[in-house]
């Protein structure tokens, strides 16, 4: 068991002090007094954060409608137990763990134990796996209720979440075709066993899904949202589930959380009996502990590939400490990055006492 280190007096945690999609202009960072485990908590040494798509929607205010500023930054992240409340006494200092929390831009955060994932290491792979490959396991399982030989069209494939619902998929046996922007993220998607990248600027995904697809997609994994959720609804399959967890696209628009216009949609999944099914994550809390498991196994035992981007080939290069969350959101959202984004917040703890 690691030895209770010393700890400083203060540390710094990234706030959101004004509401607004421009992540820039919507978060400060602030420098705390440390905190104190309550009895049922423990205190967190954060090592690596997860970026999301939406961060920019929490910090516009759009997951809870009449709360105003300030309000914690950041959903998730790895780190290390570094101090235990008086009911915590299982668990000891040094314990990795992940969790999904707001406030995980934070070098330091309490959690009730109870909310830890157990982890058996401080390894970035682990923060792709939360959020990111927890939505592709439990949507696509239990959402998109994916069989062998289906065909699964993944959009923002070679994404945080994309490149899981690629690798997922293909686990499950079905044949996998993944959207992308670039041909790079096409040969990472190979790479991934994806069977048919699509880079959607040099090809067109409707008439590729035509011409080669006449039976249409089983499932689709959809993110994007405007055009490309009308394309997908038009080549859904009888009896196709589209799951829809996420419309990127809209997310900058001032309207909010506004809904995809498509007039013709009724007719479309009426004459073939297929469906558009809504997913997220925090309404499928049962299924964490389990699918963390699966993931955790899946990646230690080679099965399933964690492709992590520090932002090394971003303007900034590299996304380290608190500092480089705000371009490691903006990376995110310039559409360049493959894989799961994550900031390391580097363990300098002892440098700064
Ligand atoms: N429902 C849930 O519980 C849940 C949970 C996690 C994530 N999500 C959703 O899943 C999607 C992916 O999230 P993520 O965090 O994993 O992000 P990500 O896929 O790593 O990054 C976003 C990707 O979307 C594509 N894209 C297409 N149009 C874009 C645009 N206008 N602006 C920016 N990117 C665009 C880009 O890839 P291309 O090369 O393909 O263009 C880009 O790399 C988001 O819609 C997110 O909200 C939902």
């Amino acid at each position: 068991m690691a030895a209770a280190r010393q700890l400083p007096e203060t540390f710094r945690k990234l706030v959101i002090t004004k509401l607004s999609t421009n992540y820039r202009e919507a978060v400060e960072l602030k420098t705390v007094p440390m905190l104190q485990p309550g009895p049922n908590e423990l205190l967190i040494k954060n090592r690596y954060v997860g970026i999301n798509a939406t961060e920019i929607n929490h910090s516009a205010g759009r997951y809870h409608p009449g709360q105003s500023p300030p309000l914690e930054a950041g959903l998730e992240g790895i780190g290390e137990v570094v101090s235990t409340g008086e009911k915590c006494t299982d668990v000891p200092i040094g314990q990795a763990v992940g969790y999904f929390k707001y406030g995980s831009f934070s070098e330091y955060m309490t959690i009730p134990s109870k909310h830890v994932f157990p982890l058996p290491r401080i390894d970035p792979a682990y923060v792709s796996l939360l959020i990111s490959g927890l939505t592709a396991g439990i949507a696509l399982e239990k959402v998109g209720e994916i069989k062998k030989n289906e065909t699964v069209l993944v959009t923002a494939a070679a994404g945080g979440t994309g490149q899981f619902a690629v690798q997922l998929a293909k686990l499950a046996g079905c044949h996998v075709i993944g959207t992308c922007s670039t041909d790079a993220k096409g040969e990472f998607l190979k790479s991934l066993g994806c069977d048919r990248p699509v880079n959607y600027k040099t090809e067109n995904l409707d008439q590729v899904l035509k011409k080669e697809y006449p039976n249409g997609c089983d499932v689709v994994y959809e993110s994007i949202g405007g055009e490309m959720f009308d394309t997908c609804v038009n080549r859904l399959a009888t009896k196709g589930r589209l799951v829809t967890i996420g419309f990127i696209t809209g997310y900058k628009s001032k309207l909010g959380f506004s809904p995809v216009k498509n007039a013709t949609l009724i007719p479309k999944l009426l004459t073939r009996s297929a469906s558009v099914r809504g997913f997220l994550l925090f309404h499928y809390m049962e299924e964490y502990k389990p699918t963390v498991d699966k993931l955790v196994n899946l990646y230690d035992s080679g099965k399933l590939k964690c492709n992590i981007d520090f932002g090394r080939s971003s303007l900034s290069g590299g996304f380290k400490g608190l500092d480089s969350v705000v371009d490691a959101v903006e990376y995110l959202h310039s559409g360049k990055s493959s894989g799961k984004v994550v900031v390391e917040l580097p363990d300098d703890v002892k440098s700064r006492l």
